[in-house]
Order: C-alpha cells, then structure tokens, then sequence
C-alpha cells in the first residue's frame, strides 16, 4: 500500500508582513508547483529520501532541528503512534525558501501521508494547525497564512487568529511570478521589520494601516470581479511602495518589478518576505507571454504564469 499525497504552493497577493501584525492578508494558492509525498511501507526503520534537499538519512538520525522530522514527530505525537517501518520520498517542484511556501507545502503533504497510514481522520483545520507548530519552529513568529493556503488549497482572506475566510474570486486573473534566483530566509526579514517597528512604532503601525487599507480594497475588486484590473494593479504598485519603505525589496527585486511593468504589467510586486525570493506582476493573457520574456532578460531565474481561480 503505497500512500502519495500532494501539496500547492502559494503566493501572497497583498498583505505580507502587516499580516504578522495583526492585518488582513490575501493569499492564493499555486498549483503549477507542488509538493509530493510517497510513502511506502518497508521492513526497515523510518528512512527519509528528499533529492530535491539533497537530503537521505533515517529518522533516528536526524538532527534536532530538522524541520522534516519535526513534522514526522509532531504528526505522531498527535495520533500517539510510534515511528512506522516506511520510506517517505520527498519531492518539489515549489522552488526552496522563496516565498512560494516550500516549507508548508512539504510539512503538509508528510502530514496527511501519515495520517493516511494510520488511518487516522484528519480535518483540514487540524493538518493546518499542525503545520503552523512547525512552521512556528523555523519562523519564529509566523502569521499562520502559509499553513492555512496551502492545507485549505483555496484563496484566503487571511486574519492572524481568526476563522479562515474564502476569498470568492468572481473572476479569474493572470498574474506573472518572477524568481529573483536570491534565497532570503523569512524569519530575517520578519525579525529586521520587528526591530524597526519596535525603534519607531508609529511610523510602522501607519504603514501597516495603509496596508491594511489596500487589502480591503483588493478583496472588493476580486470579490466583485476584475472589472478594474487597472484599479488592482495600481493596488500591487502602491503595496510595493509600502514594502520598501518597510525595508523589505532589494535591487533585484525592483528590477523584476520594473522590467514586469515596462513590458505592460497593470501592477507588480514582491511578494511573501521579500529581501529575495519572488515577485508578482498582474498581467492581461495576452500580455502574459511578453512580461514573462522580460522578466527572464531582467535576470529572472524562473518564470510562472498562473492563472488564478
Ligand atoms: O513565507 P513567505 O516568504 O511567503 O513570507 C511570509 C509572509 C510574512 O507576512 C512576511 C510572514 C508571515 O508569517 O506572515
């Protein structure tokens, strides 16, 4: 009984890092990249393959601070089961440690390969909350946006602590996500915004309040159907604005999101912790083709165009 279990990855629309703070986020899910698990019963003890990691190693030997064997255990613990004989394969197509939510996409899929093993029922919301508690392991303060995206597979109106929201999308969209190649580890960026906010408090919640303002205003437009796709890009530019006065973009950030821009993006953003990782640009279909070739002549290292649903 082979178990193969699998896992989107995830882009913030709007809303990053004000999120962790208490305002609204909007993330949707990215299903042109995927995390895979296989799990396969052996006469053996728990033995890991992970090629895309570059990682091959048994359970008993991981390191304490592994973030696939924490998952494993923590799954474990909940159904009070101890380590199966299996060979779990770890595979992904998310690119590592740019915002696409490598990390909650592989916790998930090992989540819900195990609890198809024990046959052990498990809700939606529980499989998320487990993958906040890893998460919570590696990013310190994570918001919960990942875990939620990804293990609910649906757009979110996303508010820290509260009942997952579904955000209607009326009307499908185009956007563009372009790879700045630059690995930025989410708990750096999120722990140089904290000491900035907490050096000047004010200016920071300000500019999480404006934030917050344009995330309502994207959810109008996407609820009511992109009639105004104008009016959203215009949003996607004013939110980067926001994210480099917060200190989040870098250089080559900006000249992805310029280059998407110039080849006629409606608007263009970093999206997720920023400082590396990727961008989103809004894009007509038609259009789509065009932004992606400049994006890759500005230096992009990998190029998605998904069509958001
Ligand atoms: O994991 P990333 O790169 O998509 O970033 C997470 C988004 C932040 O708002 C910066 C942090 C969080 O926990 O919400």
């Amino acid at each position: 009984m082979t178990i193969t279990t699998t896992a989107p990855g995830k882009i913030i629309l709007c809303g990053e890092h004000a999120v962790v703070y208490g305002r609204p986020a909007i993330a949707v899910p990215v299903s042109q990249v995927e995390a895979k698990a296989v799990l396969i019963p052996t006469k053996t003890k728990f033995h890991i393959i992970a090629p895309d990691l570059k990682r091959d190693y048994r359970l008993d030997s991981a390191l304490p601070d592994d973030p696939i064997a924490s998952s494993i255990k923590l799954t474990l613990a909940q159904f009070d089961e101890l380590p199966p004989h299996v060979t779990l394969q770890l595979t992904a197509t998310i690119p590592l440690g740019r915002g696409l939510g490598s990390g909650a996409a592989i916790s998930t899929v090992i989540v819900r390969a195990l609890a198809q093993y024990f046959e052990q029922p498990l809700s939606t919301d529980m499989v998320s909350r487990l993958v906040f508690e890893v998460e919570k392991l590696y990013h310190g303060t994570p918001s919960g946006i990942d875990n939620t995206v990804i293990a609910y597979q649906q757009s979110v109106y996303f508010i820290k602590g509260r009942p997952i929201q579904r955000l209607r999308v009326k009307q499908p969209f185009c956007l563009v996500i372009g790879d700045t190649g630059v690995v930025a580890p989410t708990h750096i960026a999120v722990g140089g915004v904290r000491e900035r906010w907490q050096a000047n408090r004010e200016q920071y919640e300000g500019y999480f309040d404006d934030i917050e303002t344009l995330v309502r205003h994207t959810r109008v437009i996407v609820e009511q159907g992109i009639s105004k796709p104008k009016a959203l890009g215009k949003l996607m530019n004013e939110n980067q604005e926001l994210l480099e006065q917060i200190g989040v973009s870098s250089p080559e950030l900006e000249r992805l999101v310029q280059a998407a821009r110039q080849a006629g993006a409606w608007g263009a953003k970093l999206s997720g912790a920023g400082l590396g990782g990727n961008m989103i640009a809004l894009v007509e279909l038609a259009q789509a083709d065009a932004v992606a070739q400049n994006l890759r002549q500005a230096g992009a290292t990998d190029v998605i165009i998904s069509q958001i649903e």
